[in-house]
């Protein structure tokens, strides 16, 4: 069903959301990693919405947005080192994953006994969730599979007629999702990398890896992809002729190739469109670039886009796992 969507400044729409947000419906909001798209936490059929407008899997679930720390103790069961993360980065760009309690749905845990929880730094995510009072599910407002949102146009491109309120925030400052980290009695994995670095989490114990039972965000190996093809290659000067010959032969004619890419270093001469994650090669800049630039080149109607990888520390573990989903088919 069609529905008109629309766009609401943050000042006058903070009430809006709220309204839309206890009726049961979606609003579509900022946050400090992405846009996320928000429904009550506790109501499964406001919940079941977000998977319709996202033809999203039931099997994915949702992360639970909280306006208050003391929300986290009713909804999950929380140990000591998971308590610590919490007070130490939160409200920030981290989801922990904690064995759930009860009174959350398993619309929004996709039936697993765990909930993924997080708080949003973002002000006007925070002043939706304090005038709405409760949590709010919110996956990234895209439809499944594909580029996270990090502006409203984004937004409106993935799910406008499907929602009825956005909420302009501008752009995101970091601009990919949240670090997730699993705790349980045996330890704290880090199930997603994001804007909380491996190096950071280093301190209280977190260590990199899947966990036994619990399938990895985004589960399927290609996730936060563009719809042409993306390759990742080094060095990309060399490469990109095998990947994507320029001439070729498509059905037996002779064609021209047209070769976008999206450049870390190079200045990417010959290449059909370029997309510059960061001139100064700052990786902060580089994430908040991402996912725009990949929209921009996926629009660009090209035959295929490659990627130069980023060096592999701090944030761009990050990035490069982006990239790796991005081009897995
Ligand atoms: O930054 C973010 O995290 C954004 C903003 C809107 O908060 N949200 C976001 O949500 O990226 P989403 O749904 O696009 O990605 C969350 C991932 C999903 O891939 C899901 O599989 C995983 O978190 N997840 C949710 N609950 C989980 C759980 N109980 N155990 C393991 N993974 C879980
Ligand atoms: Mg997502």
């Amino acid at each position: 069903m069609k529905v008109e969507t629309r766009v609401a400044a943050a000042g006058e729409g903070i009430r809006a959301a709220a309204k839309v947000l206890a009726s049961g419906g979606l609003v579509a909001l900022p946050t400090e990693t992405v846009y996320g798209l928000g429904a009550d936490a506790l109501d499964p059929v406001a919940c079941a919405k977000i998977f319709e407008a996202k033809d999203r899997p039931l099997s994915d679930p949702l992360i639970v947005h909280i306006p208050k720390l003391e929300w986290l103790d009713l909804l999950a069961v929380v140990s000591g080192p998971a308590r610590r993360l919490a007070e130490y980065f939160w409200p920030g760009p981290l989801t922990l994953v904690l064995p759930r309690r009860e009174i959350v749905p398993d619309l929004v845990t996709a039936g697993q006994d765990t909930v993924a929880i997080r708080m949003s730094s973002h002000p006007v995510f925070q002043e939706v969730l304090n005038a709405f009072g409760k949590p709010v599910a919110a996956p990234s407002a895209n439809r499944f599979g594909r580029i996270s949102p990090t502006c409203v146009e984004h937004v409106l491109s993935e799910l406008g007629g499907r929602i009825p309120l956005v909420l302009d925030g501008g752009p995101c400052a970091h601009g990919i999702e949240s670090t997730i980290v699993h705790v349980n009695g045996e330890g704290m994995h880090i199930l997603r990398s994001g804007p909380v670095t491996a190096e950071e989490l280093a301190p209280f114990g977190a260590v990199h890896g899947a966990v036994a039972g619990i399938s990895a965000p985004g589960g399927l190996l290609s996730h936060y992809a563009p719809r042409t093809p993306m390759r990742i290659a080094e060095p990309v000067e060399q490469k990109s002729r095998l990947l994507f010959p320029q001439e070729g032969s498509r059905d037996g004619r002779h064609t021209h190739f047209s070769v976008g890419l999206l450049s870390w270093e190079s200045s990417g001469e010959g290449f059909a469109k370029v997309e510059r994650l960061s001139r100064k090669q700052d990786l902060r800049e580089a994430a908040a670039n991402l996912y725009g630039a990949m929209r921009r080149l996926d629009e660009a109607g090209l035959d295929g886009i490659i990627a130069e990888p980023v060096p592999e520390t701090g944030l761009g573990a990050a990035i490069m796992e982006r990239l790796r989903k991005a081009s897995a088919r």
